[in-house]
């Protein structure tokens, strides 16, 4: 059977598509984590990381997933907290998370730091310790960790599938709300542009006896225009444009901030984008003297992309001999230290 694609307003999508059922218990813990952060007079940043999946049946065999180990998300959260963020970090499930990231299974696994010591004597448990090269790095990370553990600072929440991305994305925005200007928002997710709505899925699991298969699948709403108009019109919002096209990065980080009218888009090429960024906002355009019209000239020059726009390039040196696991500079760094001063600025700025 051929159906039509439909275009979903993000209003329609959540009318028709149905929520985890995880939802509600979630945002309660969101809501008791905003509140209390608001209580300290917190900034509270909301990091989303790693890839949406869509499934293709409703007993989910097979799924299409989006690229994102989590890296940029998780390494840019430990950077929040460090700066006196409290994190809300909204992470696609088993993707890379803060802190335990220095010790993924593939690049750094935690069994390789560890020693078992002869027992002192016969007959005595053997005792297990760091190994001697890894302590410094390991007792970094871990007084950080317990630190944000004992403040209470971190709160994390997971999804897999788009939808789960969505309705979340929904309902924690509308919790933040309360946080007004201290409210920030990270989306460094790999969130689908398409997706197979619930009633145009396959129940079991598709057979190949038909040979090819052809899938239409309709396209996700852009739910950064309901997310700064309506759900949570207070926030600073930081959205990311991955392309691999980089003759597209500038153009397209461009067209985000005029459709959706939000404060930042980080632009990163695929693969330069462990040293090299740029970040894309509208410039303030200067405010006439009381009765004075806008003149044909002003409005020319304001529309004028070039003068429109601000680009920042960040960038950080790559050492020729990376030390695994423990990279001697990371660009989060200087993204969330550039993002932490322009969000100051900016609630000093807006009335
Ligand atoms: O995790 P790593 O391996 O370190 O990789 C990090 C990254 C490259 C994935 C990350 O830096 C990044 O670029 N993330 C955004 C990738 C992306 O989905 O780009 P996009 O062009 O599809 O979306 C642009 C923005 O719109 C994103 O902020 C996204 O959250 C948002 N969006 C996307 C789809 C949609 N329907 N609505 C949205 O609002």
């Amino acid at each position: 059977m051929h159906t039509e694609p439909t275009t979903f307003s993000a209003e329609e999508y959540f009318a028709t598509q149905p929520p985890p059922s995880t939802l509600q218990h979630d945002v309660e813990k969101v809501r008791e984590f905003v509140e209390r952060q608001n209580r300290d007079g917190r900034q509270v940043v909301l990091v989303t990381s790693g890839g949406t999946t869509v499934p293709l049946e409703l007993n989910v065999v097979r799924f299409l997933d989006n690229f994102s180990a989590g890296t940029r998300g998780a390494t840019s959260a430990e950077y929040f907290l460090k700066a006196g963020y409290a994190v809300i970090f909204m992470h696609r499930q088993f993707s890379l998370q803060p802190f335990s990231r220095h010790y993924s299974h593939s690049t750094n696994p935690f069994l390789d730091f560890l020693d078992i010591d002869a027992p002192e004597s016969e007959g005595a448990t053997p005792r297990i310790s760091v190994t001697p090269n890894k302590r410094e790095d390991l007792l970094q990370v871990l007084t950080v960790y317990k630190k944000v553990h004992a403040l209470g600072t971190l709160h994390t929440l997971t999804f897999v599938t788009v939808n789960d991305y969505l309705w979340l994305l929904r309902a924690v925005s509308q919790e933040m709300a309360i946080l007004k200007r201290r409210a920030m928002f990270y989306l460094a997710a790999a969130v689908s542009d398409f997706f197979l709505p619930r009633q145009k899925m396959s129940e079991h699991k598709i057979q190949s006896g038909k040979g090819s298969l052809h899938i239409e699948m309709d396209q996700v709403p852009k739910i950064l225009k309901p997310l700064v108009d309506e759900w949570t019109p207070g926030g600073y919002i930081v959205s990311f444009k991955l392309e691999t096209d980089p003759n597209l990065l500038l153009p397209k980080a461009k067209q985000a901030l005029d459709r959706y009218g939000h404060q930042v888009v980080i632009g990163n090429d695929l693969h330069r984008r462990k040293f090299e960024v740029v970040f894309v906002s509208k410039k303030p355009q200067p405010a006439l003297p009381p009765g004075i019209e806008q003149t044909e000239a002003a409005i020319a020059h304001a529309s004028d992309a070039s003068n429109a726009f601000s680009e920042y390039w960040l960038r950080i040196d790559i050492p020729e001999t990376p030390t695994p696991g423990f990279p001697a500079k990371e660009i989060e760094e200087d993204i969330v230290a550039e993002l932490v001063r322009r969000h100051a600025e900016w609630i000093a700025n807006t009335p």
